[in-house]
């Protein structure tokens, strides 16, 4: 098996936590865990009736034919004689109860200005949403991107796009003009919703600078919807003439009515591009009834949320997390969810730790590279606030070491709170693998077991389950109701994807360990995607955007174990023979270079020239070689290499800028 460059540190199944006077607020029917092992489809059907409101009630579970070569979708369908609308879930069954006035989102922007939005309050700004878009000849089955800060406009716009059918493809604020231009052209929206700006690190992000840029290349978009978060003058904002409409202007003259539009459990909700193993993101589509089933029971078996919780996920609505977590898991059990815009450490270090203790948040989720900033900086930004709101702390996005979880454990959570460490993906779309609090003793580092209703295994190359406490690829061994139903304009790259290595099953392409106790403890990916601070980066989709810099001649990018983001991008590059006199400043450049073509996400912690990659006989780059040169590691077998002295070539120059 290729071996990811991150592993977990030092795993070890010994130190169990269990706390045992901790207390959960929604019950947990111990007969629930039962019926999701005897039959999945069933439960799951049970799961569906009781966690959502339809407007027609399924009879049918599951409907599943295998994704094969040449079989076109759909393959799965979950409730489908079942009608339903995500947004009359997320708002309109709150707004008939004493909910009405709840604080559904409490919001605050970096520079500290602050809304709260009742859940009335949204249920009158998505209709007039709803109502905005159709008056731009959005209909159902339509595409809409929403490129947008995080700032409540985008859940309102997430939500409208709900209510009327539309699919919705959120990009997030931090990527490029020509990422925004793929993703764009790729799902063929016809409307962008973006604003003038959003506020980062005290600096302004140009989104609609960016839009213009990416629009030049976009004929598919008709209308773009300007929101004025206020970071310039409007007058600096050029709009064109009609194409371009305020927001706050069309929502003043739209009609504050829109009913929801009853939708079939399998039309889609969503579009959301993801990195893969090639240079192009792949876009997962996610369907109504099944991915709400998914989201709204997992947020409340692992999150616990109740109506007295304030429930704060710091994920970007860019991110998945963001969808499932931010959006529409919370506001379907009406929970209140804080929003903010802007860095952790704006204006100082505690400025999360700050919001805790202003709104006495009481769940908290987060990413591990977060966790390892923050224990960088040191507890005392912790201390200088009273956290003692906090219940329930969560971790997602990549594997995290048991160092961070006991410090997480310890300075965030005063040693009450349990930790729920969430191991799920883009196509999964909602929470797989994470312990129960309440009910699972929890192991520092391990994403523990399986929810109900998911067959989790352990398989070899040759799909035997691994003996207990080795290592193999994880596989989901069954169809679940918030599984990615396609790829979008790519069926077959979704059958090769995820269906093909193991017929029937579904790949996760992360590797992962299964203890003697049943633990589950997550080893990092097995493919070519980097996860860089929690964020899904593919090595092919970096080396193309190199090699059409004109200096280059090939490039091989690789990841680097970090200690505080996980992983970074390594690139090793040869230059072309006309460009040699730029050597010295090459590498800045190509850093730069990939910032404006991908985003800052993606930039290379380091650009290697070397005279040479060292590749197979065959011509293959030996990238595992290149991780090992990295990382300093003792090399391995070279005896493939073409050319030996490659090696000797890179070692020097790597040791050189050490
Ligand atoms: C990784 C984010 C270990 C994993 C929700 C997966 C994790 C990829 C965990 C998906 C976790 C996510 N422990 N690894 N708790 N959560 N991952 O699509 O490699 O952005 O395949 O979804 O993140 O990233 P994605």
């Amino acid at each position: 098996m290729e071996e990811s460059a991150r592993t977990v540190l030092d795993f070890s199944s010994d130190v169990v936590i269990s706390l045992h006077s901790w207390q959960r607020r929604t019950p947990l029917p111990e007969e629930l865990f039962e019926r999701a092992a005897l039959d999945p489809a069933e439960f799951w059907l049970r799961v569906a009736h009781q966690v959502i409101e339809w407007i027609e009630p399924p009879t049918q579970s599951l409907q599943w034919n295998p994704p094969s070569s040449g079989s076109l979708p759909p393959w799965v369908a979950w409730f489908a004689d079942g009608k339903l609308n995500v947004a009359q879930n997320c708002i309109d069954r709150h707004v008939r109860t004493w909910r009405r006035n709840k604080a559904a989102i409490i919001w605050e922007g970096e520079p500290g200005d602050t809304r709260v939005l009742t859940y009335y309050d949204l249920y009158r700004e998505v209709q007039r949403c709803a109502n905005m878009l159709r008056s731009l000849g959005v209909s159902k089955g339509d595409r809409v991107t929403i490129y947008l800060p995080l700032i409540p406009e985008a859940a309102i716009a997430m939500l409208a796009c709900a209510r009327i059918g539309a699919v919705h493809s959120v990009v997030f604020g931090g990527f490029s003009a020509e990422a925004l231009r793929d993703r764009i052209n790729d799902s063929q929206s016809t409307v962008l919703i973006t604003a003038d700006g959003g506020w980062r690190r005290g600096a302004i992000v140009p989104l609609k600078r960016n839009a213009d840029e990416a629009l030049r290349q976009c004929p598919s978009v008709r209308h773009v919807v300007v929101v004025q978060r206020g970071v310039m003058e409007s007058d600096n904002v050029p709009m064109q003439e009609g194409r371009d409409h305020w927001w706050h202007q069309l929502m003043t003259h739209s009609d504050v009515t829109c009913p929801c539009v009853p939708l079939s459990s399998e039309d889609p909700l969503f579009i959301l591009y993801t990195s893969g193993t090639t240079g192009k993101p792949k876009g997962q589509l996610h369907t109504t009834g099944g991915y709400l089933t998914g989201v709204t029971a997992t947020t409340q078996w692992v999150f616990d949320i109740a109506d007295e919780d304030v429930y704060w996920c710091t994920a970007d609505v860019g991110w998945i997390t963001g969808h499932s977590y931010v959006v529409y898991g919370p506001l379907a059990n009406g929970a209140t969810v804080v929003m903010y815009e802007g860095a952790p450490d704006y204006p100082d270090r505690d400025r999360w730790w700050a919001l805790v203790e202003k709104y006495g948040v009481t769940i908290f989720y987060t990413a591990p590279t977060a966790i390892r900033t923050m224990m960088r900086w040191g507890e005392e930004y912790v201390q200088r606030h009273d956290v003692s709101s906090l219940r329930l702390l969560g971790s997602v996005g990549e594997p995290i070491n048991p160092e961070a979880w006991m410090w997480y454990f310890t300075h965030v959570g005063g040693r009450r709170c349990p930790i729920v460490d969430t191991w799920w993906q883009t196509e999964t779309g909602a929470i797989v693998i994470a312990p129960i609090p309440g009910r699972t003793a929890l192991k520092p580092g391990s994403a523990t077991f399986p929810l109900p209703g998911y067959r989790a295994v352990v398989l070899d190359e040759a799909g035997s389950p691994v003996p207990a406490g080795e290592r193999g690829y994880l596989v989901l061994e069954q169809p679940w109701p918030s599984m990615s139903r396609t790829i979008w304009g790519d069926p077959e790259r979704y059958v090769q994807t995820y269906w093909a290595r193991y017929p029937g099953k579904y790949l996760t392409s992360d590797a992962a360990t299964c203890d003697q106790d049943g633990y589950f403890w997550l080893l990092g990916r097995t493919d070519d995607v980097l996860n860089v601070a929690g964020h899904r980066i593919s090595t092919m989709e970096l080396e193309s955007v190199l090699v059409e810099h004109p200096a280059v001649a090939e490039a091989a990018v690789i990841g680097r174990s970090d200690a505080i983001k996980g992983q970074v991008p390594v690139a090793f590059v040869t230059v072309r023979e006309s460009h040699r006199n730029e050597l010295p400043e090459i590498g800045e450049e190509l850093k730069q270079y990939v910032t404006e073509r991908i985003g800052a996400v993606a930039r290379p912690a380091e650009v290697h020239v070397v005279v040479e990659l060292p590749k197979t006989r065959s011509g293959k780059i030996m990238r595992r070689l290149l991780r090992d040169i990295a990382e300093g590691r003792v090399l391995g077998d070279t005896t493939t290499l073409a050319d030996p002295a490659v090696v000797e070539q890179l070692k020097e120059k790597y040791r050189g800028e050490e």
